[in-house]
C-alpha cells in the first residue's frame, strides 16, 4: 500500500499534460489539451485532457482518469509501477508506509474551503477595480491595456480595513484567516491583508488561484505585499503567470523567468505570452523543475545591475542540482536602467525576443563568473577556483552536461578534471582533531550530518532501513537520533531546497538534535571528499550490514530462549562465519 497522502502530493506535482503528450502529442483548444483517443480508434480528437482538473476524458469511448490512470492503461503498467514512474519524473521516492504518514491538524481548515476563499475574493477585487477610477487611473497610467488586465483577473483591494466583509457575510470565518486574506492582531480585532492595492492573482498550475500579491497605486512600503505562505501557497513552489503561459511556452519552446509581476504582464501584454515570475525570491530548485517539465529551455532575464546578477547567480546555482542533459539554461542581462517590463515598451517584442535569442548559455555564465573571482595565474587563485567549480559542479548530476562542464573548468584551471573532483578543500585539516576521526560519531549521525549539508542525497536514503532500525533499537543508536534522521528525509524529499530546517524541529523534541546537526554539517564540506554520494552510500552500506547482524543475534537470543541443544548451538555458530575457515565466534 501506498499512502495515500503521497499519492495526492504526487499527483499535485506532476502535470497531466506533459505526462499525456510525452505519450500522444496534444494539441491546445481552448482551456483543454487534445489527441485522438489513443484507446479507441478515431479521425478527430475528442480525447480530451484538462490542466485544470488535471484529469483526461473521451467524449467518444469515454475513458477518463488522472495521470496514474493513463500510464496504467495506456503503458499496461500497474499501479505501484505507475506511481513508481511518475515519482521518478518529478525525482520523488516513493515511501515506506510507515514513515509517510503525514501530521494531520485537527484544526485545520479543509483545501477545498481555503480554494474557495480564495475564488470569491478574487472575484470581489476584480469588481471593485470596475468600480475604482483611481485604481484603473493607475492601470492605464502604466500601460496596462483593459484586455490584459481582464486576462490576468487583475483587481483592486479597497481602502477599507473591512472590505471583504461585503462578500463574505461571516467576515468570522476561520479560512479567511487560514486563507492569508484576513488578519488578526493581538486584540484579536480582525482586518484585511490587502488594502488600497491592485491585485495581482497567483494561480497554481491547475489554475487554482492559491495566492494574491498586491501592490500599492505609486509610491509607498511595501511596494508589494504578498500572501503568507499558507497550505495552498507556497512561494518556492510557485510561479507568476506560469499556469497562463503554458500554451505559449509550448509554442515559443521555451520560458522566460522574469522577477516580476508587472514584467509578466506586460511581456504578455506585447506578445512574450511565455514569461513567468518568481514571487519576490530567488529561484528555487523546486522552480526550475517545474519548468523543466514543461519546456527544454529556460532563460532567465533579469536586470543588468548588481542586484540582477546576484540574483541570476543565485539562479544559477540553484539550477544546476536540476540540469538534465538535452535541457539548456541561458540567462539574459537587460541594460542597467531596464527591468523586462520597461525594456519592452521602450523597445518591442521584436528587441525583445532577439536579445532572448542571444542569451548566454548558463555554462559561460559559469565559468565567467569562477574566473574573475579568482587570479589564474597564481597557484592561490588556481586553488581558489579549483574549491569554488568543485563545490559547484559536484552538483550536476546530468551525466554530459556535467562532464563537459567539469572538463572545461579543469582546462581554465590547468588541472586534470580528476585533479579538480578530487581536489582537497583548502580547510581541510585545519580543523579540530576529533573531525579528523569521524568513524568515532555514530554512523546515523554522520548520516544526518551530509544529508543536511547536501538535501539532495535524500532519494539515496533506505527509508526502510530506517523503519527496521527504530523496530530492532540497537544499544548505541539513540532514539532521537534514528528520528531526526527519518525526518528529515521525508522533509527533503518533499522539498530538497527546504533551508529552515532548525525552524522545522523549533518547539518538538528533536530541536537540540537538529541544531547540533545543523552546526555540524557545514564540515562535510571542509572534509574535501570529492564524491559526498558514495559517503553517504557508504554509511548506509555500513548501518545495513549493522542490522543484518543484530537480526542475527536477535534471532538467535530467541532460539537459545527456548532452548538449544549443543547440535543447535554449533550449527549456529558455523553458519555465521563470513566463509569457510576464516570463523569469527559471535559474542555468547
Ligand atoms: P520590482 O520592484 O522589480 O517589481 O520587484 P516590478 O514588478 O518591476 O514592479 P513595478 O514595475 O515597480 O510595479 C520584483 C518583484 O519582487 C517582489 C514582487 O514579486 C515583485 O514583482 N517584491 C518587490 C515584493 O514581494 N515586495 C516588494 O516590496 C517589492
Ligand atoms: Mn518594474
Amino acid at each position: 500500500m501506498i499512502p495515500k497522502p503521497f499519492v495526492q502530493d504526487l499527483l499535485a506535482r506532476v502535470d497531466i499534460v506533459s505526462v499525456i503528450d510525452a505519450c500522444i502529442p496534444l494539441k491546445h483548444s481552448g482551456a483543454n489539451w487534445v489527441a485522438c483517443c489513443p484507446f479507441h480508434n478515431e479521425r478527430h480528437p475528442s480525447f480530451t485532457v484538462s490542466p485544470s482538473k488535471q484529469f483526461y476524458h473521451c467524449f467518444g469511448c469515454g475513458v477518463h482518469g488522472d495521470a496514474i490512470r493513463f500510464l496504467m492503461e495506456h503503458l499496461g503498467l500497474n499501479f505501484v509501477e505507475a506511481v513508481r514512474d511518475l515519482s521518478q519524473r518529478v525525482g520523488l521516492r516513493v515511501p515506506e508506509p510507515e514513515i509517510a504518514v503525514p501530521v494531520a491538524d485537527p484544526g485545520a481548515v479543509p483545501v477545498d474551503d481555503l480554494l474557495q476563499a480564495m475564488e470569491r475574493a478574487a472575484q470581489f477585487y476584480k469588481a471593485q477595480l470596475r468600480g475604482s477610477d483611481t485604481a484603473v487611473q493607475y492601470l492605464k497610467s502604466r500601460g496596462v491595456s483593459g484586455e490584459i488586465a481582464g486576462r490576468f483577473q487583475l483587481g483592486y483591494a479597497p481602502a477599507d480595513w473591512q472590505a471583504l466583509a461585503g462578500t463574505f457575510p461571516h467576515y468570522e470565518a476561520k479560512a479567511l484567516s487560514a486563507a492569508g486574506l484576513v488578519i488578526q492582531n493581538d486584540q484579536g480585532r480582525r482586518y484585511d491583508r490587502f488594502r488600497d492595492r491592485i491585485i495581482f492573482p497567483i494561480h497554481d498550475m491547475r489554475g487554482r488561484i492559491v495566492g494574491f500579491g498586491g501592490r500599492v497605486l505609486g509610491d509607498g512600503e511595501p511596494k508589494y505585499l504578498n500572501s503568507p505562505e499558507t497550505p495552498l501557497f507556497e512561494k518556492g513552489r510557485e510561479l507568476y503567470g506560469l499556469f497562463l503561459a503554458r500554451p505559449a511556452i509550448r509554442e515559443a519552446a521555451r520560458v522566460v523567468v522574469v522577477e516580476g509581476y508587472m514584467d509578466v504582464v506586460a511581456l504578455a501584454q506585447f506578445g512574450v505570452g511565455f514569461a513567468v515570475a518568481t514571487l519576490g525570491t530567488s529561484t528555487t530548485p523546486m522552480q526550475v523543475q517545474k519548468l523543466l517539465q514543461q519546456t527544454d529551455e529556460i532563460v532567465f532575464c533579469f536586470d543588468g545591475d548588481a542586484a540582477g546578477r546576484k540574483a541570476a547567480w543565485r539562479a544559477l546555482e540553484n539550477t544546476l542540482g536540476t540540469l538534465r542533459d538535452g535541457k539548456q539554461v541561458k540567462f539574459l542581462f537587460l541594460p542597467a536602467e531596464h527591468d523586462p517590463d520597461s525594456f519592452v515598451r521602450a523597445n518591442g517584442a521584436e528587441a525583445f525576443v532577439r536579445q532572448l535569442k542571444a542569451a548566454e548559455p548558463l555554462s559561460e555564465v559559469l565559468m565567467r563568473e569562477l574566473t574573475s573571482r579568482s587570479e589564474l595565474g597564481t597557484l592561490e587563485g588556481r586553488a581558489r577556483f579549483v574549491r569554488d567549480a568543485r563545490e559547484l559542479l559536484v552538483k550536476v548530476e546530468a551525466p554530459v552536461f556535467g562532464t563537459m562542464l567539469r572538463r572545461r573548468a579543469a582546462e581554465l584551471a590547468g588541472v586534470s578534471p580528476r585533479e579538480l573532483g578530487a581536489a582537497p578543500a583548502p580547510r581541510a585539516g585545519a580543523r579540530a582533531p576529533r573531525r579528523s576521526e569521524p568513524q568515532r560519531l555514530s554512523i546515523v549521525r554522520q548520516l544526518t550530518e551530509m544529508l543536511v549539508f547536501e538535501p539532495s542525497l535524500a532519494p539515496l536514503a533506505d527509508q526502510e532501513l530506517l523503519g527496521e532500525l527504530s523496530r530492532i533499537g540497537l544499544a548505541d543508536i539513540l532514539p532521537a537520533e534514528l528520528e531526526l534522521l527519518r525526518a528529515l528525509v521525508v522533509l527533503y524529499h518533499r522539498d530538497p531546497s527546504h533551508r529552515a530546517m532548525v525552524e522545522h524541529f523549533r518547539g518538538t523534541p528533536l530541536e537540540q538534535a537538529a541544531e547540533r546537526a545543523e552546526a555540524q554539517a557545514i564540515e562535510w564540506g571542509n572534509r574535501g571528499l570529492a564524491d559526498l554520494g558514495s559517503e553517504f552510500e557508504g554509511g548506509w552500506n555500513k548501518l545495513r550490514e549493522r542490522v543484518r547482524l543484530a537480526r542475527i543475534e536477535q534471532l538467535g537470543a530467541k532460539l537459545r530462549g527456548v532452548g538449544w541443544s549443543a547440535e543447535d548451538r554449533e550449527l549456529y555458530l558455523r553458519l555465521q562465519r563470513p566463509s569457510p575457515g576464516k570463523g569469527h565466534e559471535l559474542p555468547e
